[in-house]
């Protein structure tokens, strides 16, 4: 069985290497190296995989899980500007995949238990594009 989480957080960002030119980050990144940066809308899916305990007929308590995403990814995460203000950032460019991975290390530490794992964390930068990272299984 699997359940999902969703939070939302806005940030502002920059993709750019600093040992590049601004032409040489234009070539990479696009609008997206712009120095002074820019915001985005975060929407972050966090499945866990398990199944619900007999008795209280829940794979994880839904209310820790939200604590957890409060704690773990929005509060450090909302209304910064990542690649001055959330650590790893001043040293990797915040792209959606480098942010979905971050999200994926800082929960996976703390969502796993006996009856459920994380499984997978979707993390949609605006509408339009998003980033999957799994644990070997497609929910
Ligand atoms: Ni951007």
């Amino acid at each position: 069985m699997f359940i999902t989480r969703k939070a939302e957080f806005s940030a502002s960002h920059t993709c750019r290497i600093e040992s590049l030119s601004d032409a040489q980050n234009f070539h990479l990144y696009g609008e997206e190296s712009n120095r002074s940066g820019h915001g985005h809308n975060y929407t972050v899916e966090v499945t866990l995989e398990g199944e619900p305990d007999p008795i209280t007929g829940m794979v994880m308590d839904l209310k820790e899980l939200k604590e957890i995403l409060e704690r773990e990814i929005v509060e450090p995460m909302d209304h910064r500007f990542l690649n001055f203000e959330v650590p790893p950032f001043d040293k990797v460019v915040p792209t959606t995949a480098n942010v979905a991975a971050e999200i994926w290390k800082r929960l996976s530490g703390t969502l796993h238990g006996e009856s459920y794992r994380l499984a997978r964390v979707r993390l949609f930068e605006g509408p339009d594009t998003y980033v999957d990272i799994t644990n070997g299984v497609r929910p």
